[in-house]
């Protein structure tokens, strides 16, 4: 078991590595560094970002700022600890100002994320914010009627939420997300995960 540990981790690595020379789209040129994502690489549950915000483009891990201090409280509150998950984003490289990511470069991205994808193989898949749900599931989907469902793509079921910053700007948001990950727990109790 330890020997396949180390083997997904170093395939992870080195996959990590080879994205750091990555020119799909013109994001890493104005970023410091790229933050490919981290995490228990045998989660049953990816939880899936915008893209590296100043704090992340600093220190090289996802969620590591304001959103990301909100979001590990979330997930101790549904008994899913950090550690325990694998996070990642749809862009691993910090758009200008923080910007939304735009589509053409969410999809530049997205070869990055099939290959983390095919590696942890998660039966579930949470899309923190819009950017990622229109980036994975299409463009036309609202985020205040998707939220809490989940979506079957092949072995996978996806649910969009709102994104930890939304939160932190909005707090009438608190009890819908709360209610998503109390979903998401009994989803991952429902595959005997927990
Ligand atoms: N917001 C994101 O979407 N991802 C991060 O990694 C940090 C903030």
């Amino acid at each position: 078991m330890e020997q396949v540990t180390q083997n997904r981790l170093e395939i992870l690595a080195s996959l990590a590595e080879k994205a750091r020379t990555c020119h799909n789209c013109a994001l890493r040129d104005g970023c410091r560094g790229v933050v490919f994502g981290e995490g228990n690489p045998f989660s049953p549950i990816m939880f899936i970002g915008e893209g590296p915000g100043q704090t992340e483009d600093e220190l090289g891990m996802p969620f590591v700022g304001k959103a990301g201090q909100l979001l590990d409280k979330i997930l101790e509150a549904a008994e899913l600890p950090r550690e325990t998950v694998y996070i990642t984003n749809i862009v691993k490289c910090r758009p200008p100002g923080n910007r939304t990511p735009v589509m053409p470069e969410m999809q530049a991205c997205l070869p990055w994320l099939r290959q983390q994808y095919a590696i942890i193989r998660p039966k579930l898949i949470v899309l923190l914010g819009l950017a990622a749900t229109h980036g994975i599931l299409g463009e036309g989907i609202k985020m205040g009627e998707a939220h809490g469902k989940w979506f079957e793509r092949g072995q996978t079921k996806f649910m969009p939420t709102y994104h930890p910053a939304a939160v932190l700007r909005n707090s009438s948001l608190r009890r819908p997300v709360w209610e998503d990950f109390q979903k998401i727990h009994e989803a991952l109790q429902g595959i005997g995960e927990i």
